[in-house]
Formats: C-alpha cells, structure tokens, sequence
C-alpha cells in the first residue's frame, strides 16, 4: 500500500503555525489545520472566470452583557456576506454560525451552505462567535470577561445580528432565515431554532452534539469501531494492532530509564517522560492522533485517514519481517507532526496549563482557553478510555480533565457535573422540541453518539450517513466523494426545499 500519496506533498509546504511545541489538544490543533488547510484554498473557487468575488467582511457591535440592558459595555462581532447569489430581497438568508475558533471568508464562500446558495438565490452570511477569532472583547479573557461567553450569549449574539443584519441588508420581511453550522456550531444551530422560532425559520446541523456529557468514553468506542470498519479501510486487525502499539507504549514507560528515552525519541517528545502527568498528556495525544485519524477521515488537508493509519499500524509500506504496531504509531505520529509543521511534541502537563492561563487573546484561530472554559462551564465531553471495549489505554482518565478547570480557571469537579446537567435541562439534550432542524451525522465520526440520529417526530429529520467523518456534509464537493455522501448531500437538498416551498406557501396564503 502507498504510504505517501502525491496528495501529501502538498502538507509538507504548509507554513509552519506551531513553532516547535503543541499545547494540550492534538485533536484541536488537527482541526484548525484542516480548516486552515482548505479556507487557504477557498476563494475563488466555484467562480466562473473573471468574477472577482470577495465576500463583503464586517463588524456588528454587540452588547457584551445582553441580558442586562443597563451594561453599555459592547464588543465587535466579526461577520461575512456573499451576495452573488442574492438576486431578490424576498430570497432566503443561510446564516453559517461559527463554533469554537475563528471563521473565515471560505464560511459564505465554499462547502454548504455556500454550495446551496444559488438553487434559491440565497444570501449567505457567515457570524463568527464571540470570544474566538477577532470577536474577543476588548479586555482579554480574564474571568471577568469569560462571564460573558456561553452558548446562550451566542445564541443572544445570533438573534441581535439576524436583526441588524436584516436592516443592514434590506432583507425583505417574508424572507426565510436558515441557520446551519457544524459541530457546536451545529448545536446552536439546532438551539437557536429551539429558543427563537419566529426569526429562525429552520436549521441544518451537521455534526452537533446537542447532548452535554461529562465523561465522553464513548467517543473512543466509535474510534473502536470505526478502526473497523472495512468501508473506510479499517478492520478488525486494525483494531488490534492500534491496542497492541497502545500496550507496548506503555510497557516501554514502565520499562525503565533507557528504554523511556528511546520511546521519548520514537514519539519526538520535545521534553522528557518523567513525571506521571505527563505520560498521561502523552497517551492522551497519542488517543487524539487515532481518534483524529477517525474523527476527520477522508477530509482535504487531514494528515492521515483511517486507510493509511491502518496501513502503517498494519506495517503496509515498510519491511514487513521487521515491522510491528509499535512501529506503525511511531510513523504515524511522525507524519502528523510533519504536516502539522512542528518540529516535536510537547507532552508537558505544566506547559499546558499555563498556556491555558494566559488572558490575553493569542494568535486568531486558536481559541483553547476559551473552549476549555465552555467545557468546564456547559459541556463536558471529556474523552476517556473505559472499560474492556476502549483498545487504548485508560490514561488520562477523568479526574486529570476535571483537574485542568481547577487548575487554570478555579473551578470544582462538582460545579463541572452541575453545569453539564443543568446544559442539558435548559436545551433537552438529544429529545429537545426543536421543529424543522435537520440533524446530520456521519455514522463513523465519534460525535455522533451525541446528536440526534433518529426521526423523533414529524418536521423533525436526521440524517445518518454511512461512512462519512465529522462535519464531512458541509465540505466541498469531491470527485471522490463517496455514493453515500452524495446521496446525503442530496437529502440535505430536498429537505430545504421543501420547507422553502413551505414557507413559499404560507406567504401566498397569508397575503404577504
Ligand atoms: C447590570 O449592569 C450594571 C451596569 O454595568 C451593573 O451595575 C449591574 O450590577 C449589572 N447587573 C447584573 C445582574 O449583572
Ligand atoms: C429595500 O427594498 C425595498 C423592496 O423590498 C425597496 O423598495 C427599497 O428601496 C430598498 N431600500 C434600500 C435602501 O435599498
Ligand atoms: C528486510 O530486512 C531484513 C533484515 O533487516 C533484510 O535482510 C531484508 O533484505 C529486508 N527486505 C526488504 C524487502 O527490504
């Protein structure tokens, strides 16, 4: 099996963002590469030749306390239009919410709901969320100011745009407004159909985990089962390997002081091994690479897909009589920080931490203090291995999550349970009464556990695709996409369209 397809010469000239050192999650910094990786290749396309169309960029100023009028205070909340499309006032508006980090020009411009666009002459809007990207508050993230950054203050956020926004833009009244969004952002979505029904007309959510969890140990069961599946180049040989290579990574820890140096080497760990909390860091990240490998498979610009992490742990590619799953990971960890441009990994607990306590906004793009914050305050979705069906291993486990709110923002383990609940019972978790949300998941992405997969009522649809990664329905079109994506996308289609013509419907008969 090719290990190095052509496709990954591109990675490697990726300007490195990350100098020598990643902080605490890989999985994070795997997603902003992927998302850094295609908005560099968004604009312009989907253009016909000469057209020079930039979305228009812009700044709303919003009420940093909204819930209490007699705070003046205010912030910038950075948004983007492209109306190309927008061909009459009475068109839809597909509001593209963005989620914890920044949003780009690519968010109107490529993918859905971009790609959806001109079937109806939409305008599309992307919002980015408040704290992330150029949308922090002028005094930093300090507590104080973190007071003011929940999903109901996004949700506030969306309601006072889509007002302003319709001015600013002469939306005419009978036009229908769509939100979509992927991941959280796909919960708000969902959320803010839930809590504004008569100024969000309908919602896609890709990829949304409406549930609230404190201990996520089912995300590893999904990567489990993802490993294989034989669809995506997995199988059950897979499987095992990666637990084998997990195993011999920990042998190698306890194996004493020469042995850990090799394995520190192996991992390019750019410090040493010593301390119990930061081996655990490391088998965290090495669970994040895996789970990575899962959770952004098949998508433009993830470093490795389930089919060459399987080829690698499986020893495709390399001499066969002498390579092991041990081996394969060590590749793999190789080739991922190849394109994520770092030089090595840093394992390092205390490092984590106080980069996680630093309050002045760091560079856009990366928001890790301020969605730890929302974890530690609404969601949860610590991921954990527990339990005989985890293959990998069961460090960290969740009292080091719950230990990192203590450490960096003084919270309890108690007050992280109470808030995960009280999320669930403010939006419903997986049964919330939203009408008119379309939920749509991929049946291998780990989040799916967590959305909503099922048709739980009528105007209430879902959609479970087969094969498909996180979030992989809003990329854009691929000649590669396969039969079950395209079908999906295609479901996606119809639906909009029939809660257009319902709204269409419903002006002619009230007259508008
Ligand atoms: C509302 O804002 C005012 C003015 O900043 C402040 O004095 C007051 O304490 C705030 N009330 C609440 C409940 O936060
Ligand atoms: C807004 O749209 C209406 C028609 O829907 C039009 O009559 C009016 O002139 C427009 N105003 C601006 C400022 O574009
Ligand atoms: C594999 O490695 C062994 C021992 O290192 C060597 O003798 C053999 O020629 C190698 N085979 C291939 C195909 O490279």
């Amino acid at each position: 099996m090719a290990i190095w397809p052509a496709q990954w010469l591109g990675l490697v000239l990726l300007v490195s963002v990350w100098g020598s050192s990643a902080p605490a999650s890989l999985l994070r910094r795997l997603g902003e590469h992927i998302q850094r990786f295609q908005e560099s290749s968004s604009l312009g396309l989907g253009l016909s030749p000469g057209t020079v169309a930039i979305p228009k960029q812009g700044w709303l100023e919003q009420p940093l306390d909204p819930f209490n009028a007699s705070d003046r205070r205010s912030f910038l909340q950075r948004y983007w239009a492209n109306d190309q499309h927008w061909t009459s006032q009475d068109g839809p508006v597909f509001l593209h919410l963005g989620g914890e980090g920044s949003l780009g020009p690519g968010s109107v411009m490529r993918g859905h709901p971009a790609a959806l666009a001109p079937a109806w002459g939409a305008l599309v809007i992307g919002l980015e969320h408040r704290f992330y990207g150029l949308s922090v508050p002028a005094r930093g993230l300090d507590m104080a100011q973190l007071r003011f950054l929940s999903s109901r203050h996004a949700l506030a956020d969306v309601v006072s745009a889509r007002l302003a926004l319709a001015r600013l833009f002469n939306v005419s009244f009978s036009s229908s407004w769509i939100c979509f969004g992927g991941s959280y952002a796909g919960s708000l979505a969902a959320w803010a159909r839930l809590k504004y029904p008569h100024l969000i007309f309908a919602s896609v959510a890709s990829s949304a985990p409406v549930q609230a969890v404190l201990d996520f140990s089912e995300y590893n069961q999904v990567v489990s089962r993802s490993l294989m599946s034989v669809a995506i180049g997995g199988s059950a040989e897979c499987r095992e390997a990666a637990s084998a290579a997990f195993a011999e990574v920990e042998r190698r820890l306890r194996a004493g002081r020469a042995t850990q140096a090799a394995l520190r080497a192996d991992l390019v760990a750019c410090g040493s091994l010593n301390r119990a909390e930061d081996q655990a860091e490391m088998l965290g990240a090495l669970q994040a690479l895996v789970g990575g490998a899962v959770q952004y498979d098949g998508q433009t610009g993830a470093p490795l897909s389930v089919r060459q992490l399987c080829g690698l742990l499986l020893g495709g590619g390399s001499n066969c009589s002498r390579s092991t799953p041990y081996r394969g990971l060590r590749r793999a960890v190789q080739v991922v920080i190849h394109s994520l441009g770092q030089k090595c990994l840093s394992f390092s607990r205390a490092e984590t931490v106080s980069q996680l306590r630093v309050t002045e906004p760091q560079e856009s793009g990366v928001g890790d203090r301020q969605w730890l914050y929302q974890t530690c305050t609404e969601f949860g979705f610590y991921v954990t291995c527990e339990g005989p069906r985890c293959p990998f291993s069961q460090l960290p486990a969740l009292p080091s999550h719950l230990e990192l709110c203590e450490q960096v923002f003084g919270l309890s383990a108690s007050s992280i349970a109470q808030a995960v609940a009280q999320t669930n019972s403010y939006y419903g978790g997986q049964t919330l009464g939203a009408t008119q949300v379309l939920f749509v998941n991929g049946d291998i992405d780990p989040w799916h556990v967590l959305s909503v997969t099922q048709v739980l009522g009528p105007s209430k649809s879902a959609l479970l695709i087969p094969g498909a990664s996180h979030c992989l329905d809003m990329a854009p079109e691929r000649p590669a996409d396969s039969p079950s994506l395209r079908q999906g996308r295609q479901n996606i289609f119809q639906q909009l369209q029939t809660w257009l013509r319902l709204a269409k419907d419903s002006q002619v008969r009230g007259g508008i």
